[in-house]
């Protein structure tokens, strides 16, 4: 029905028409890039868009779908985009964040209700799910992804596009998610923005490529190139890329995207200019062209010098027209465009209590001594200190173009809902941000400046020993801003910022306990602060209930139970660090030695490794029990652990199964994380938990590409964290 339907209106449509299809447009705000685009209501009217992007509000996209549905020959709607990645109104945890929850229940929710915020504000199509694999926390995008685990982050982005699509995307609710960045963003060199990607078949099919493909297979509906080289073509006009794996060996059938301007910067990368790079983008796959207007100011003069075919211009149009197909648009265009919706469905209390619950989930309390945490809801005094504390704009971390800051919870305030004036809070400042003046030119472009205070740093630190000695513990709010992760915010040193880390060394003299609440868009590195503070409660940067939620944690209302995503290095010095690295033939194994694969300087190991994450209980594990230890062709292997609570509270466990692969044709990481089970245990309760484990698990692709698994010996991996483990051994034969 739809191929009928969309052969029959590509009859009566010019070329102009067509070419129009392929043309996304924004106006008025230059969030990621310094183009914008003019004269939009005309371009409707004219044909000659296809979508919209960074406009909302029933009234704005009415206007506009109107324009398109009314004033246009073809009565063709419009689609309408926008960066919704961790909520739109009702800001999630960024989405690192929400990968530390793992709850894939609670990830498909935040989608979900982010789409519901979106729809109700006339939207149709999100930015989202970003899958790209990080394993270079330099690079400040690391923060929208789900870090480091090619299958984990599968399943992250499964969640999402579930989420975001629905049932169908013909729900009122529903909108259309858009895998980025295909492919490969994440392995900029050097974690530097819009860097170059060199990386072998193997890697990329190993460990990059798996969350695209379980996107894809989960029924996303269009993907959005990325702006890096693959294999030495910028994706956005590599066929290799674009066709012959998207399309053919994974079977995509949706549209794809370009990057905002990518098109026009494939001319940058080298491959020739505006009309040249429009032509091999097309050809290459490329159906929507971003901002940038290389398809619509070309690809008609490129069909008439035979650059270009007809048939490659109208292969593009039919999948923009599909996707609008199966948005419902063609039934009815104002779908989503009923102010009724908007009145009612954004920034709900369900959608703020979905938030926050998501958020506790997300912390990861990365230190512990002592037990200091949690706090007492009553008595004593509490020196709330750090530039985030008394903060409302960073709370909700990057890309939040619907989310009004003014709307969220400092911590401070989440901090006094709890306790009232059952503890006494004595709060000072402490120090800027940062107080480096390139640096802060640097953050101050575009959305999250960051704010000095009037006072002197000297006089700030001051006044937070002031705060500590008139108080029991110390709880010092502190890290990233807004604005220092995410698009174009990378950062060789990653650190917390120095500012901070002075007024954190002038309150450790105080001998005091202090407790740091850390935001951060990244792992940081934190050797320091795990010497000198007695707990540290990692909180990313958790979104509008952010005060709310962090309160709660640290009083103890709810009991942390996030897992890092990503491998937390002690220095720089050590990225590219991740857990399911491979052997080498001179591993590193107890210790700095001669002729071993280690620095001089530093350990191989990580401060925090993949998977860790404490609890205010502790969790015990059993031997593995296996079914069996030899096995043969498509059995299943059952392996059991008993996990018991041992300590005073409930708490929630992330019980990690990871397997590796030690003989095999090619050198396999050290270990890979294959499955999970998220479990409560009451205080003192036990529980049993089984992984069935079969070969669909145990497959990797070979140097031919051939996807399989190879008999021999398994080591499977139970535990607490990739670092923590119970192990047992099988033989599996083919
Ligand atoms: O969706 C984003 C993308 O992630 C980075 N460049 C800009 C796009 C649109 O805002």
């Amino acid at each position: 029905k739809m191929n009928a339907f969309i052969s029959g209106l590509m009859k009566k449509m010019t070329v102009d028409e067509k070419i129009g299809q392929l043309n996304l447009v924004t106006g008025g705000m230059a969030i990621t890039g310094s183009v914008t685009n003019n004269g939009i209501s005309d371009g409707v009217k004219k044909g000659a868009i296809g979508g919209i992007f960074g406009l909302y509000g029933t009234d704005n996209v009415r206007k506009m779908q109107e324009a398109a549905v009314k004033g246009t020959r073809l009565h063709i709607p419009l689609i309408f985009g926008l960066d919704v990645i961790h909520g739109h109104r009702t800001i999630f945890p960024i989405p690192l964040g929400m990968s530390t929850t793992w709850d894939l229940a609670l990830i498909e929710q935040a989608a979900h209700i982010a789409a519901k915020e979106a729809t109700a504000e006339g939207l149709n199509w999100v930015f989202s799910p970003m899958v790209d694999i990080a394993r270079d926390a330099r690079w400040g995008r690391i923060s929208e992804g789900s870090g480091e685990d090619p299958w984990y982050g599968g399943k992250v982005a499964a969640a999402m596009v579930k989420g975001y699509q629905g049932t169908s995307m013909k729900n009122a609710d529903a909108v259309m998610a858009c895998v980025k960045h295909f492919a490969l963003y994440g392995g900029a060199e050097a974690g530097r923005e819009y860097n170059t990607v060199d990386m072998s078949r193997l890697s990329m099919y190993n460990y990059y490529l798996p969350p695209y493909k379980a996107a894809l297979e989960a029924g996303a509906g269009s993907f959005m190139s990325s702006f890096n080289v693959v294999d030495g073509v910028p994706a956005t006009a590599n066929k290799w890329l674009l066709t012959d794996l998207l399309r053919k060996q994974w079977g995509f059938k949706g549209f794809v995207v370009s990057d905002y301007t990518s098109l026009n910067e494939v001319s940058n990368h080298g491959l020739g200019d505006l009309q040249t790079v429009s032509a091999l983008a097309l050809k290459a796959g490329l159906d929507m062209d971003m901002v940038g207007e290389g398809f619509l100011t070309t690809l008609k003069k490129s069909l008439q010098q035979g650059k270009v075919t007809q048939a490659e211009i109208d292969m593009a149009c039919r999948r923009v027209l599909e996707a609008k197909y199966k948005l419902g648009l063609f039934d009815n265009p104002y779908k989503s465009i009923d102010p009724q919706r908007e009145k009612t469905e954004i920034m709900t209390e369900a959608n703020r209590k979905a938030a926050r619950i998501t958020a506790e989930h997300s912390f990861v309390l990365l230190k512990n001594a002592n037990q200091i945490l949690p706090l007492k809801k009553s008595g004593g005094s509490i020196a709330l200190v750090g530039p985030l504390a008394d903060n409302k704009r960073d709370m909700l971390g990057t890309w939040v173009i619907g989310g009004e800051w003014e709307k969220s919870v400092s911590v401070i305030e989440g901090i006094k809902h709890i306790v009232g004036d059952n503890v006494k809070i004595n709060y000072a400042r402490g120090s800027n941000i940062t107080d480096d003046a390139t640096f802060m030119k640097r953050l101050n472009f575009g959305p999250g400046m960051v704010w000095l205070d009037k006072q002197s740093p000297e006089d700030m630190i001051e006044d937070a020993v002031k705060a500590a000695k008139k108080s029991d513990i110390i709880v010092a709010v502190v890290g990233e801003s807004q604005s220092m992760s995410g698009e174009s915010s990378s950062r060789s040193d990653i650190s917390i910022p120095e500012s901070q880390q002075l007024m954190l060394k002038a309150l450790a003299k105080l001998g005091k306990p202090i407790v740091i609440v850390l935001f951060n868009g990244r792992p940081l590195t934190l050797t320091w602060e795990n010497d000198n503070a007695a707990a540290i409660l990692n909180v990313w940067a958790p979104g509008t209930e952010a005060g709310n939620a962090i309160a709660e944690v640290l009083f103890g209302n709810y009991n942390p139970s996030g897992k890092l995503t990503t491998t937390f290095p002690r220095s720089v010095g050590q990225i590219p660090l991740y857990y399911n690295h491979l052997n080498t033939g001179r591993p590193y194994s107890t210790g700095p030695t001669k002729f071993k694969s280690n620095y001089l300087d530093i350990s191989n190991d990580p401060l925090y490794p993949f998977g860790y994450g404490l609890s205010y209980t502790s969790f015990g594990y059993s031997n593995i029990t296996l079914n069996k230890t030899k096995l043969k062709g498509n059995e299943t292997l059952t392996a059991t652990v008993t996990v018991t609570n041992k300590g005073p509270y409930a708490g929630e466990e992330v019980v990690q199964l990871y397997i590796s692969d030690p003989a095999a044709s090619i050198s396999r990481p050290v270990k890979e994380l294959k499955d999970f089970q998220k479990i409560n245990l009451q205080a003192g309760e036990q529980k049993q938990v089984t992984f069935k484990i079969t070969p669909q698990q145990l497959k990797f692709y070979n140097s031919q590409l051939k996807y399989d698994w190879e008999a021999g010996e398994f080591i499977v991996q139970i535990g607490t964290s990739s670092a923590d483990t119970k192990n047992a051994k099988v033989q599996w034969a083919k």
